[in-house]
C-alpha cells in the first residue's frame, strides 16, 4: 500500500510518501516568517501553509518517485494544532481525495509523534511512550495499537514551551529548544540548580515554576553576564527539564511494569534528555526507542507510518473529516 501523508499543524508544511519499502520522502518546508515575533502567528501560518503546501506535496511525490495515480490511501493530521493551519492540509487532501477517488485518513498528531518510532524499528507492545512537545507532555501507556491511556501530563507548561520561553529570556531565536541543545553541550548544568517541580507527586509534570524562576534568576543579570554564561545557563535549565521528565518516565515504568519505552515528539530530540533515557533504561533493564532526531520534530513521515498502521486496521474516515484544536 503507498500512502501520501500531508501535515500542517503548526508551522511546518510537510509532505511524506510512505511505500512497502518503507519511507521514500519526507519534504519538511519551515515557515521563517514567525522569526521576527519569537512565536508561531496563527493566522500567518495558515497563509503560508497555502503557499507552500503543492509544492510540497508535489516534491514529495517526486522524490518518492511516484505520482497520485499509485497512492492508495492520504493520511492528513487532524489535530491537535492551530485550526487555521489544519484547515490547509485537511482541504488539501480531501480535493485530492475527492478528485482522485482516494480513501482518506485522518490522523491525531500525538498519536503520530508515538508511532515515528515504528519507522525504523518494531517497538513492542505494551509500552509507556514520553511524548515531549511544543504544546504537550504526557506520559501514554500503550496497552496495543492506538489503545492509549495517558497517565501523566503537564499541568501548565509543556517541557518544549519552557525551553522555548526560558530561550526566549536568554535571546534565543524561535524556537529556543534546539539553540539551548547546541549551547547546553558545551555547558555545565550544576552551574544554577533550577526547580524541578511535583517530584514526589505520580506523574504529572508542571514546568511553570522553572519558567518563572528563570524570570527572577535573569531579571537583575547584565546582558554581558549571561552571554559569558549562557551555554551553563542553557545546561543548568536542560538538565532541570531533563531530570524530571526521566524521573517520571522511570516511575511510570515501575508502575505499569512495561519492558518498552519510546521518546516522542520535539524535545526528544534533546541531547541531555536522550542521554539520561539510555542510562535509566540500561538501570530498569527496559528497551528504550528515540526516533532519529529527524522524525522528532512535526514530520508528515510520522503521519504516514500512523496512517499505515489505521488502514492495516481499516479505519478510514470519509469527506466529513474535520479538524480538531485540543485533544480533549
Ligand atoms: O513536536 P514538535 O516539532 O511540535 C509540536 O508538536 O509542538 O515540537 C517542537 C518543540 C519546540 O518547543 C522545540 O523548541 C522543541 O520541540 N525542540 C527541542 C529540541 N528540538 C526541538 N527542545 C530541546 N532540545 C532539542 N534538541
Ligand atoms: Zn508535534
Amino acid at each position: 500500500m503507498n500512502i501520501l501523508a500531508i501535515e500542517s499543524s503548526c508551522d511546518d508544511t510537510s509532505a511524506s510518501v510512505l511505500t512497502g519499502e518503507g519511507i521514500q520522502s519526507n519534504i519538511i518546508a519551515s515557515q521563517s516568517i514567525h522569526l521576527q515575533f519569537g512565536g508561531v502567528v496563527p493566522e500567518l501560518a495558515s497563509r503560508a501553509h497555502q503557499k507552500t503546501i503543492t509544492q510540497t506535496v508535489q516534491q514529495a511525490l517526486e522524490e518518492g518517485q511516484t505520482s497520485l495515480d499509485h497512492i492508495d490511501a492520504i493520511a492528513v493530521t487532524q489535530g491537535p494544532g492551530l485550526l487555521g493551519s489544519l484547515l490547509v492540509g485537511i482541504c488539501f487532501a480531501k480535493g485530492l481525495a475527492l478528485s482522485r477517488d482516494i480513501p482518506l485518513i485522518g490522523v491525531n498528531h500525538m498519536d503520530a509523534h508515538i508511532y515515528a518510532n515504528f519507522i525504523d524499528h518494531e517497538p513492542e507492545f505494551p509500552l509507556v511512550a514520553l511524548t515531549v512537545s511544543g504544546g504537550h507532555t504526557q506520559l501514554v501507556h500503550v496497552k496495543s495499537p492506538f489503545e492509549h491511556r495517558i497517565i501523566g501530563k503537564t499541568r501548565d507548561d509543556a517541557a518544549g514551551e519552557a525551553f522555548d520561553k526560558i530561550g526566549k529570556l536568554l535571546g534565543l531565536p524561535y524556537p529556543a529548544g534546539p539553540h539551548m541543545d547546541k549551547h547546553a553541550k558545551k555547558g555545565d548544568p550544576k552551574f544554577h540548580k533550577f526547580p524541578q517541580a511535583l517530584l514526589k507527586e505520580g506523574l504529572d509534570f508542571s514546568f511553570s515554576g522553572l519558567k518563572t524562576s528563570a524570570l527572577y534568576y535573569l531579571q537583575d543579570k547584565e546582558k554581558e553576564w549571561i552571554q559569558e554564561h549562557l551555554n551553563d545557563i542553557c545546561a543548568s535549565v536542560s538538565f532541570a527539564i531533563a531530570e524530571v521528565l526521566v524521573k517520571k518516565l522511570k516511575r511510570a515504568i515501575k508502575q505499569t511494569g512495561v519492558k518498552t519505552v519510546l521518546l516522542a515528539g520535539g524535545v526528544s530530540a534533546n541531547s541531555m534528555l536522550r542521554e539520561k533515557s539510555v542510562k535509566m533504561a540500561e538501570e530498569m533493564d527496559v528497551q528504550l526507542y528515540s526516533p532519529k532526531i529527524s522524525y522528532c520534530t512535526d514530520n508528515a513521515a510520522m503521519i504516514a507510518v500512523t496512517g499505515k498502521m489505521k488502514a492495516d486496521m481499516g479505519q478510514f474516515d470519509d469527506l466529513d473529516l474535520v479538524p480538531f484544536a485540543s485533544l480533549t
